[in-house]
């Protein structure tokens, strides 16, 4: 689905985000890795390869609008294009309601769930103006269309996100440059890992779900594989949540 593009995805050293490294792989794109994390993100570029697929990793703080410019240099300096991006590095933040929220957790998580997606929208957009086009998948949340007691940052940005996506769509649709965004509900990953210390909140929360289980990285894998790819050639503006039905309700 992905022959010969050029794929660039954030927070690639961990779940989500490394289940779509891989899925793009499998489906012949080119893939920039890049974390915050240099050693995991140099694992998930080793994974690519040992599937026989082509990758390097470069180091980049979601949260910083010069390290997102120097990931689409860098990017344009080794594949000499850029086609596919996925924004998807992000953070949990604190867990505390609006009134209780510390002031630092909130600009932290603004900084790196919003701001890191606008960041890589500028420069991201700016290369793929130069060969014609691309696609961008913003990575969003159900908690980008619903709140959330206790996340007011996370959903705040989160549903920055979706606003975000569908006006910088507006902005290039003309100039075949698609940007659409997902919104994965609770999906097994390190992010959610302390929700599971608290054993009753815990099964309240997947009784959330309709489908009676948490997701898999690899079912929003599938979802963003197929926006990124040709298939989705009329597809931007949107936001398609990857829920098992939690957004039904
Ligand atoms: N797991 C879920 O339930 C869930 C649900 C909806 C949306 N999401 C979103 O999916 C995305 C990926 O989450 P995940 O569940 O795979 O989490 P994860 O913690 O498994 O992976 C997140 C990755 O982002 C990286 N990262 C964190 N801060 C960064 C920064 N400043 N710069 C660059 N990289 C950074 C981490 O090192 C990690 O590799 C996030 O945007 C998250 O909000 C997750």
């Amino acid at each position: 689905m992905l022959k010969n593009k050029v794929a660039l995805i954030t927070g690639a050293a961990s779940g989500i985000g490394q289940a779509i490294a891989l899925t793009w792989a499998r489906e012949g794109a080119r893939v920039v890795v890049s974390d915050i994390n240099a050693e995991a993100g140099q694992q998930t570029a080793d994974l690519v390869r040992d599937l026989g697929g082509e990758a390097f990793f470069l180091q980049a703080d979601a949260g910083s609008a010069i390290d997102h410019e120097e990931l689409v240099a860098q990017t344009l300096r080794h594949f000499g294009r850029l086609d596919v991006a996925c924004n998807n590095a992000g953070i949990g933040g604190a867990k505390a309601a609006t009134a209780d929220y510390p002031l630092d957790a909130w600009e932290q998580v603004l900084r790196i769930n919003l701001s890191g997606v606008f960041y890589g929208c500028k420069y991201q957009i700016a290369a793929m103006l130069q060969n014609g086009g691309g696609s961008i998948i913003n990575m969003a949340s159900i908690l980008g269309a619903v709140g959330f007691a206790g996340s007011p940052a996370y959903v705040a940005a989160k549903h920055g996100v979706l606003g975000l996506t569908k006006t910088a769509a507006l902005e290039y649709a003309v100039r075949g440059v698609r940007v659409n965004a997902v919104g994965p509900a609770f999906i097994e990953t390190p992010l959610i890992e302390r929700l599971k210390q608290d054993e009753a909140a815990y099964g309240q929360l997947v009784g959330a779900h309709p489908a009676g289980r948490l997701g898999k990285a690899e079912e929003v894998a599938e979802l963003v594989t197929w926006l990124a790819s040709d298939k989705a050639s009329f597809v931007t503006g949107s936001y398609y949540p990857v829920d098992g039905g939690y957004l039904a309700r």
